[in-house]
């Protein structure tokens, strides 16, 4: 049996579901949905995220505008342009690409983004609505984890995750969007956690968002466990021509024969975030045209 989890299959398999209800809607002589991608400088990883996105945007047929500023931008002026896009009626959403410089206040950012337009879902209304009944734009990277287990049929009832990493858009999004399923008990650790092996070999699933490479080892690991690991890191490989290589939280090739379905990381998460940003952007769209 196949252990690896392909996400690049499944983000594609949704950006062609998405594809087709675009060109319905130019048939019928309606507007495209919109999105606008704010990069701020030129972070090189931040640069080949951004036009993983607007690629992929096209490709479904989402009109996408990548506006670039300059990395010494003032908090000031970028909330002026946030301000300006939230406004903009015909714009159905935006994300900010994160990192920012140090002289730009992230969560001022995020709290000035319209909850109506975070197709990223980072607002505390988005976020907030994982535990409501009517859910909105939903965290981006955790809704391509659900997603990922959702169609792979991954068995959640009655069985421990543990989740490493409890950041508020990342990790701490995952564990309650997991809570809300009501079926499977969630541990969520950070870098304070005692015994984090003893919870890890207890666990039946392993979500790890860490960004740590090698966090997760083979003897961290129980047999037949599966692993979603959601980390992404640059690491130097003089063997590559650009010097570095992608790896996530997870040592691959010692955890692959212990585990029963894994992630690869490039491959794996990565893609279906952007597959989610599409379907926020989609969502966003239907809001904005009842509106
Ligand atoms: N930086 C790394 N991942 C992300 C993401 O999903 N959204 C934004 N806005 N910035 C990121």
């Amino acid at each position: 049996m196949n252990k690896i989890i392909d996400g690049i299959k499944v983000s594609s398999d949704i950006k062609s579901e998405i594809k087709k209800e675009i060109s319905s809607f130019k048939k019928d002589g309606k507007r495209v949905p919109s999105l606008s991608i704010v990069l701020v400088g030129n972070h090189t990883a931040s640069s080949i995220y951004v036009n993983a996105k607007v690629r992929a945007c096209k490709d479904v047929g989402i009109d996408v505008n990548l506006i670039n500023l300059n990395d010494n931008i003032s908090e000031l002026d970028l909330l002026e342009i946030i301000s300006e896009l939230n406004n903009k009626s015909d714009l159905d959403g935006f994300i900010v690409q994160l990192p920012l410089p140090p002289q730009v206040n992230v969560q001022n950012v995020i709290d000035s983004i319209s909850p109506a337009k975070d197709v990223d879902g980072f607002t505390n209304d988005n976020i907030g609505s994982i535990t409501s009944e009517v859910k909105k734009l939903l965290p981006a990277t955790g809704l391509g984890v659900m997603t990922l287990i959702e169609r792979y049929n991954i068995d959640i009832e009655s069985k421990s995750c543990a989740i490493l990493g409890s950041s508020r858009n990342v990790g701490a999004a995952i564990a309650q969007m997991l809570m809300q399923k009501e079926q499977v008990t969630v541990t969520v650790c950070n870098s304070k956690t005692k015994n984090l092996k003893e919870i890890t070999r207890n666990s039946d699933i392993i979500i790890s968002a860490v960004g740590k490479p090698n966090l997760v080892t083979s003897d961290m690991v129980k047999e037949g466990a599966v692993i979603i690991d959601v980390g992404i890191s640059r690491i130097r490989d003089d063997s590559k021509k650009s010097g570095y290589r992608i790896v996530g939280d997870v040592d691959y090739d010692n955890v692959l024969p212990k585990v029963s379905l894994i992630t690869p990381v490039p491959g794996g998460v990565g893609p279906m975030t952007i597959a989610s940003l599409i379907q926020n952007t989609l969502r966003a769209y239907r809001n904005n045209e009842k509106r």
